[in-house]
């Protein structure tokens, strides 16, 4: 059966991209990939741990439920919950979310996911149900070669102070996503216990939630031991948004800075220059991977090896996430 299976290497911009593929329809069954995934278990969790990057292509992964079989014979049963997590996303079962619900004309900067908070997923799967007519690949981006091409002062002042996140999360639906959303939950004893547990600095006003904590600018990779870009400051700085919606939001809250949706300062509550969050945006999609899905693809990325985010797409499109 091994030989009916081919791995070929996909490199763009110093990100490798392993596709693992069956090169026969007779031997493409979910049983096939399952098999495959238990016998070269230790391969490929290497091969992971090498590129950062792993595609599972042609086999026959239809639904969820296959979806999730295959993340538990690769990693076991334990579950990663996104709580706290800022992405708007459907949570379709236990542990398996929509990949972010954002309009499908805009572009989701690249990110490591979670970056932002104390539990951070190691890994991340993708699984495609519906591919995009037109667009919508997940550019992947190696977080190790980010150090090398980003300018030396950005990468110093980031390793030396870290970043604080700021957010304020609305009560009520519609005002992007709420703090029961977040956490999923209402209780707000249970969200409390959480922000105590997780360093994270709270208050409530007017049934909105302040939140703050301070994360890493650049982490060591706690197996491989090597330095990563791990942060998210470029995403969570409203700079990142359209010029009209950002100057909207300087007049809303220049007084109130606490008010904004989200916000990113140096951990030692400094300003970070916006050239610097705008060529960090820049840096990452110039020096990403981009491939087609095609439907049934499989796609696990360790999640502080490589940043991942989203093309604008056209048609609809159906990406689902699981993280562990
Ligand atoms: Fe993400």
């Amino acid at each position: 059966m091994q030989n009916k299976i081919s791995i070929e290497q996909l490199i763009q911009n110093d990100q490798e991209l392993s596709i693992i593929s069956s090169n026969d329809q007779s031997h493409n069954t979910l049983n096939v990939l399952v098999a495959y995934l238990q016998e070269n278990n230790a391969l490929l969790k290497e091969l992971l741990l090498k590129n950062g990057a792993i595609l599972f292509r042609g086999f026959e992964v239809n639904d969820n439920d296959d979806f999730r079989r295959v993340k538990e014979v690769f990693f076991g049963t334990s579950d990663f919950t996104y709580m706290d997590g800022n992405s708007p996303r459907t949570k379709l079962s236990s542990n398996i979310y929509t990949s972010t619900e954002y309009p499908q004309e805009l572009a989701i900067t690249l990110h490591n996911e979670l970056s932002y908070s104390s539990n951070w997923p190691k890994h991340l799967l993708f699984y495609c149900h519906i591919a995009a007519e037109e667009g919508g690949e997940t550019p992947l981006c190696n977080s190790r070669q980010i150090l090398k091409k980003l300018d030396v002062k950005i990468v110093d002042a980031f390793a030396q102070y870290g970043v604080k996140y700021t957010r304020f999360l609305s009560g009520s639906q519609g005002m992007g996503k709420t703090w029961a959303n977040t956490f999923e939950t209402s209780d707000q004893n249970v969200i409390e216990q959480y922000c105590h547990e997780n360093n994270i600095e709270f208050f409530w006003e007017n049934g909105g939630l302040y939140l703050s904590n301070n994360g890493p600018g650049i982490i060591d990779h706690p197996i491989t031991g090597e330095a990563v870009w791990f942060n998210q400051a470029n995403q969570f700085h409203p700079c990142s948004l359209s010029n009209d919606v950002y100057k909207g939001m300087k007049l809303l809250f220049s007084d109130q800075k606490y008010k904004y949706p989200q916000y990113a300062y140096y951990g030692n509550g400094e300003e970070i220059p916006e050239a610097y969050l705008k060529e960090i945006t820049e840096v990452h999609f110039s020096n990403s991977l981009k491939f087609k899905w095609q439907k049934g693809d499989i796609v696990i990325l360790d999640n502080l090896l490589v940043a991942h985010g989203r093309m604008p797409f056209k048609g609809p499109r159906k990406i689902y996430v699981s993280m562990c």
